[in-house]
C-alpha cells in the first residue's frame, strides 16, 4: 500500500491547523501510521528539500520549513500519493482546487500550510529521512474493507 509523508509546514501549526488537516485524511479514508511534532533541523530541511538547491526560493524555503515546530506524519492507504495531493490541492493556493487544503486556508506559494511526497518513489524516500522503521505503525482498522476495495 503506497505510503505519503505529510507535514503540516510551521504556518499550518501556528494557524491552528494540524487538526483540520488530519481530519481531512481520515475523513477521506487513509490511514495513519506515524506522527511526531518536532523541530526541523537546517540538516533534515536541506536534504528533504534537496531537489530545490539554486532556485530563487531555496533560501526562503529552508528558513520557512525551520522557523517554528512542523507536525509530520505519515499515510497510506491505496492511491494514497494522488489522493494527499489533491486533497492538499497545487503548490500556489490561488491555483488550488476550490475545497482543497491550499485553496481553502492559503492564499501565498511561500505559506502553503503542508507538504506531501510527490511520487511512489519520493514517498519511501521521505518516509525513511523522517522517520525511523519502529516509528511506523503497521495496523488495521475495522472499517478497512469499507474503504479499501
Ligand atoms: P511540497 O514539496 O512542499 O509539498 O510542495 P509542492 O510539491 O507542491 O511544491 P514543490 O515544487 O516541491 O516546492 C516546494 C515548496 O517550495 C515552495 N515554493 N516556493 N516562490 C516559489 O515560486 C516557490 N515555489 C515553490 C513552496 O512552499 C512549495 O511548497
Ligand atoms: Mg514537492
Amino acid at each position: 500500500m503506497e505510503k505519503t509523508l505529510v507535514l503540516v509546514k510551521p504556518d499550518g501549526v501556528q494557524r491552528g491547523l494540524i487538526g483540520e488537516v488530519i481530519m481531512r485524511l481520515e475523513r477521506r479514508g487513509l490511514r495513519l501510521v506515524a506522527a511526531k511534532f518536532m523541530n526541523v533541523s537546517r540538516e533534515l530541511a536541506e536534504t528533504h528539500y534537496s531537489i530545490h538547491k539554486g532556485k530563487p526560493f531555496y533560501d526562503g524555503l529552508i528558513n520557512y520549513i525551520t522557523s517554528a515546530p512542523v507536525m509530520a506524519m505519515v499515510w497510506e492507504g491505496n492511491n494514497a500519493i494522488a489522493a494527499v495531493r489533491q486533497t492538499m490541492g497545487s503548490t500556489k493556493p490561488v491555483e488550488a482546487a476550490p475545497g482543497s487544503i491550499r485553496h481553502d486556508f492559503g492564499l501565498e506559494v511561500g505559506r502553503n500550510i503542508t507538504h506531501a511526497s510527490d511520487s511512489v518513489e519520493n514517498g519511501v524516500k521521505e518516509v525513511e529521512l523522517w522517520f525511523q522503521a519502529q516509528e511506523i505503525v503497521s495496523w488495521q482498522r475495522e472499517i478497512d474493507h469499507w474503504i479499501f476495495e
